[in-house]
């Protein structure tokens, strides 16, 4: 183990993260009762330029009136990028009007670490002017080409960082894919195997989001953010979207977009963390609290010493765990 330790920001349950877009406040109350762990209300990319002021004062009564917390949710605003002139208001409004009740702001197209600086200083402002105790997280969004290059220094721009997120779509425009889907396996990323007897091939099908996600992972990890699995478009395709979240749960995402509600519950169930993470989570904390008692400072378990970084990650994954049995509870699953 490294001499430093990753401070492991808020921990949250953010397997599924449902966008519901700013401007259909009929989806709101059904987004608020269903399964997701995280919901986003999006001023972005799902808002038509003419409908981007209704859609914020939309947000801002759907974030201070539901009852979020109730419900076992966390919430968050997808403001505008900082390339356009909605951002400022986008911030200054939601911070100003419901910022006690905002758990975190997604800000999408991240290009370098001044871009979070920039948004940072401005809701900073906003908390200490008006008094507000709970701090605004960040999630992020790495789906340009310059993101991705400055994902480091992006995923340490600020301590109210969460998450970063892979946004597959604007990527695959930014880097000028050939592709227009959105997430998923695509046909022309492939090998050809050597012919066979008969002379045939066959084609090998790759991974072409691999690295942008791999890279992802490991900004966020090694800042003790969270990665976070962007959107797959074609909603009617369950089994396409089980497969592509498998792979980033085994790259180590801890969760996966929903674009549609269907895309909820096969996103938890990817997510879920296994028994096996939950009973040496608790075994950590029971071994640790038994050293207190016997006034010991290092512990063993299992053969091995435990160190600070393993116990903050227990209880990372024991507070999530409490998360999961209180929405399960008030889900009345
Ligand atoms: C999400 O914002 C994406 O571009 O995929
Ligand atoms: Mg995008």
């Amino acid at each position: 183990m490294s001499f430093t330790i990753i401070e492991e920001c808020t921990p949250r349950l953010n397997r599924s993260e449902l966008a519901v877009p700013g401007s259909s406040p009929k989806f709101f109350e059904k987004a608020l009762k269903g399964s997701a762990d995280v919901i986003f209300l999006d001023l972005e990319d799902a808002v038509a330029p003419d409908k981007k002021e209704e859609a914020r004062k939309n947000v801002i009564q759907a974030v201070n009136d539901l009852d979020w917390k109730g419900h076992g949710k966390t919430v968050s605003v997808r403001i505008n990028g900082l390339d356009t002139h909605y951002m400022y208001r986008d911030v200054v409004d939601i911070m100003e009007q419901a910022g006690e009740k905002l758990d975190l702001f997604m800000i999408p197209k991240v290009g370098t670490a001044a871009d979070i600086y920039a948004v940072d200083m401005l809701v900073t402002q906003i908390e200490a002017a008006k008094g507000i105790k709970s701090r605004v997280g960040f999630e992020i969004i790495l789906e340009t080409a310059m993101g991705l290059r400055n994902a480091d220094e992006i995923a340490a721009a600020s301590p109210r960082n969460e998450s970063l997120h892979f946004g597959v779509a604007d990527y695959a425009a930014s880097t000028k894919a050939k592709t227009v889907g959105i997430g998923g396996a695509v046909a022309d990323y492939h090998v050809l195997t050597d012919p066979d007897e008969n002379g045939e091939r066959q084609k090998h099908w790759g991974d072409q989001w691999h690295y942008a996600m791999n890279r992802i992972v490991i900004a966020a990890r090694s800042n003790g953010l969270r990665p976070i699995d962007g959107p797959f478009g074609d909603f009617s395709d369950p089994d396409g979207y089980r497969a592509q979240g498998g792979r980033g749960a085994a790259l180590g995402c801890e969760g996966k977009w929903a674009i549609h509600p269907s895309q909820v519950d096969l996103a938890n169930e990817l997510f879920l963390p296994t028994d096996e993470e939950m009973g040496k989570a608790r075994a950590i904390l029971e071994a640790m609290e038994q050293a207190q008692k016997d006034g010991m400072g290092a512990v063993a378990l299992g053969g091995k010493l435990i160190d600070i970084a393993s116990i903050k990650q227990a209880k990372a994954m024991v507070a999530k765990a409490d998360q999961l049995e209180l929405k399960t509870k008030l889900l009345g699953e």
